[in-house]
């Protein structure tokens, strides 16, 4: 059982298979946190404490650990929920109204319901336990029992009490060519704030919070929350005057209103969150398995090939066809033409929202290259920004009020382009129709869902921020329900659109236009704590790096890439005989290996080297991977230790390096650990191992 109630007391134990999470309701019905942290049996052990004020100054709410704070009375902490009501009232006063359970095949889950004391409007807390996974996810459902609407100025869907000082936070920060890049920062008295303010997602910050008390890969507490939206979000880490740190995350209240009309309902995004005893290995890998087995769409992602690096918007048929075949024989199983093929498209400036096939670039329309790539054998995938439009284009001249904009001001172009304005029935249903039609009309298995810019004059809505990205989504699930065979990437200018809200309604995920894969590494890591690797795109590309300007080794191009799902996105025409061959014998191992790597548990294994080796550990049922990568020889040569993890500790290991077999116990393994000595620079290996079965 996963929710054990304490009738008496009023207190609930939520239970998964190493964590509990409690709280309860006290004698003036608040809802009042109790613990969050390794599991605690028996629920009859938690009490209730009354609550005292210290003085005047520090009123009994300020002390009080709430699970759900509202906007009113005494509270100077963030609240989680403020709303106005027709006569201009801006405090909620809640009254607890009983629990209700429920189960499904995949979670148990216990709704707290709250009501105004004076007005008709719910609040009702949901807690879905995934016990298997040791995670929880909270939300928060409002519904307008009144007769007049009620506006939402404020929504979190919880409140994180972490009874510590002094921990750590960690998310990433980013932009452009350079998204996740982990930062970690202490605590301290006062708040740190992550949000997006751009309506589409930001490569700024992500929407998750990891609080720390110094904690290693292996040891240490670790509490997490990830937020299941793309939209404009807002994360606040607090450590109070009374000896805890406060976290919530949800929708940004930044320029935001919500009209909830009389009879209304709205479930808040929600939060998939957990505590780990055992450092962020375990938070990884229970939100891995979490969004294999849970959210991500079945199958293993195809090795693809995109032409954007090799031909920009200098797209044509002959070309392209050209590029499938060399793609075909290096091993590629999809082949994605990019930017450039439709409408008056030749730069940035202009075709967005024209998504007719250029006939100067594709004479023949697109079927001559649809029915090549097809004969190869190969699936098709296409390019598209459907949020988006060009002043010049067609769609703009003719539809000028469909973007976001103020009647008075004029609105700002970015990368030459508008934002249409997605809470348009009629915007909807035109991108609806065009993709509709595209995939109707075309044997196409791949869509890569591209959005440059953000949102600016958003409009006199102030829910925009919100709702642009849900009509996005429920396009996509639209589509998906009429053509279940396509796989959907989210690419927003890079690596920007990755979060818990987006994962599993897109199932692939481009991380970032920066593909060096000296980068790519550090880019890679970070996005490996939260979001699982079978939704990390990775591409070789061409050297020097467009970016960087740095040359590395084909090779450690392709091992880095390994690390995710493969694609490859080089100049293939103008491959030497040596790389086509090396990007062969690349691509087939890729193939071999890739059940390990997608669906594998992933280890970011420590590197005790003066040497900055980053090491990596795959690991599925009886077999395994090391990725051991060294971008820099320093200090001579000296090698490094790789201490394997999640072996068994009796069972015998056979590890095949370049250097020979090696056979061990995973006792050994794990501890003593296996010597390894990359030499130059840019030096990568991977080394395949796997249970030997006893004799
Ligand atoms: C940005 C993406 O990140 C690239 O991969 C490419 O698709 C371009 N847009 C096309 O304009």
């Amino acid at each position: 059982m996963s929710i054990v109630i304490n009738k008496k007391k009023d207190i609930f134990l939520l239970n998964t298979r190493s964590v509990s999470y409690a709280f309860g309701i006290d004698d003036q019905g608040l809802i009042r946190h109790l613990y969050w942290g390794k599991k605690i049996d028996s629920v009859e052990d938690f009490e209730m404490p009354v609550l005292t004020e210290v003085s005047t100054n520090d009123p009994v709410f300020e002390i009080t650990r709430e699970e759900f704070p509202v906007y009113g009375g005494l509270r100077y902490k963030e609240h989680c929920l403020r709303v106005v009501f027709a006569d201009g009232t801006r405090e909620i006063v809640y009254q607890y109204c009983g629990y209700e359970t429920d189960r499904t095949e995949e979670y148990e889950e216990l709704i707290i319901r709250l009501k105004d004391v004076r007005y008709d409007f719910d609040m009702n807390l949901h807690y879905r336990i995934y016990e298997d996974y040791d995670l929880m996810e909270r939300s928060v459902t409002v519904k307008n029992g009144t007769a007049q609407r009620i506006q939402i100025e404020k929504l979190h869907s919880g409140q994180f009490h972490i009874p510590y000082e002094g921990l750590n936070f960690s998310n990433v920060h980013g932009h452009w060519g350079a998204e996740q890049q982990r930062f970690t920062q202490k605590v301290s008295y006062g708040k740190i704030v992550i949000e997006n303010r751009r309506g589409i997602s930001t490569h700024n910050h992500n929407p998750y919070f990891i609080l720390d008390r110094n904690a290693t890969e292996t040891s240490g507490d670790v509490y997490f929350g990830a937020l299941r939206m793309s939209g404009n979000f807002s994360g606040v880490i607090e450590q109070t005057q009374y000896g805890e740190t406060l976290a919530q995350i949800g929708l940004n209240s930044h320029d935001f209103m919500m009209e909830l009309e009389p009879g209304e309902e709205f479930e808040a995004p929600a939060v998939i969150c957990g505590y780990s005893e055992s450092g962020f290995e375990t938070m990884s890998r229970n939100l891995h398995h979490f969004a294999l087995k849970n959210i991500l769409r079945e199958g293993y992602r195809p090795v693809l090939y995109n032409s954007w690096e090799a031909t920009g918007f200098n797209v044509n048929s002959r070309e392209q066809i050209k590029l499938a075949k060399k793609a075909r024989e290096i091993g590629a199983e999809l082949f994605v033409l990019d930017d450039g093929w439709f409408g008056e498209r030749h730069g940035i400036d202009n075709g967005l929202g024209d998504w007719y096939v250029n006939e100067s670039k594709f004479p023949n329309g697109l079927d001559e290259l649809i029915s090549e790539v097809k004969a190869l054998d190969m699936k098709f995938g296409i390019w598209v920004e459907p949020e988006m439009v060009n002043p010049k284009a067609q769609l703009y001249q003719s539809h000028p009020d469909w973007i976001y904009h103020f009647e008075t001001r004029t609105s700002d172009t970015s990368r030459g382009q508008y934002v249409l304005n997605m809470g348009k029935k009629e915007v909807q249903d035109f991108v609806y129709e065009m993709l509709d039609n595209l995939l109707t009309e075309y044997e196409i298995d791949y869509i890569k869902w591209d959005a440059n810019r953000p949102i600016s004059q958003p409009g006199i809505r102030r829910d925009i921020w919100y709702t642009h990205i849900e009509a996005v989504y429920e396009i996509v699930r639209k589509l998906k329900k009429k053509h279940p065979q396509v796989l959907f990437e989210a690419c927003a200018s890079g690596g920007g659109r990755i979060d818990y809200g987006i994962l599993g309604i897109f199932d692939d995920f481009w991380t970032s236009d920066n593909t060096d894969a000296y980068d790519r590494l550090y880019i890679q890591d970070a996005y490996s704590y939260i979001y699982p690797i079978k939704a990390m795109r990775a591409w070789v590309t061409d050297c020097p790096n467009f970016l960087s300007g740095r040359e590395i080794p084909l090779r450690f191009r392709y091992h880095s890439a390994m690390m995710g799902t493969l694609g490859i996105g080089c100049n293939i025409l103008k491959f030497t005989e040596e790389e086509e061959n090396l990007s062969k014998e690349m691509i087939c191992r890729y193939k071999e290996i890739r059940p390990i790597v997608q669906e594998g548990d992933f280890y970011r294994l420590e590197n005790p080297s003066e040497n900055r080796y980053f090491l990596y550990e795959y690991l599925k049922g009886d077999q395994g991977l090391i990725f051991a990568f060294l971008p820099q020889s320093r200090v001579g040569h000296r090698g490094t230790t790789i201490r394997l993890r999640g072996l068994e500790e009796n069972a015998v290991y056979t590890l095949k390096t370049e250097f020979g077999e090696i056979t061990k116990s995973g006792n050994y393994l794990m501890n003593f650990g296996m010597n390894l000595s990359l030499t130059g620079d840019y030096a990568s290996i991977i080394i395949p191992f796997e249970k030997k079965n006893r004799e």
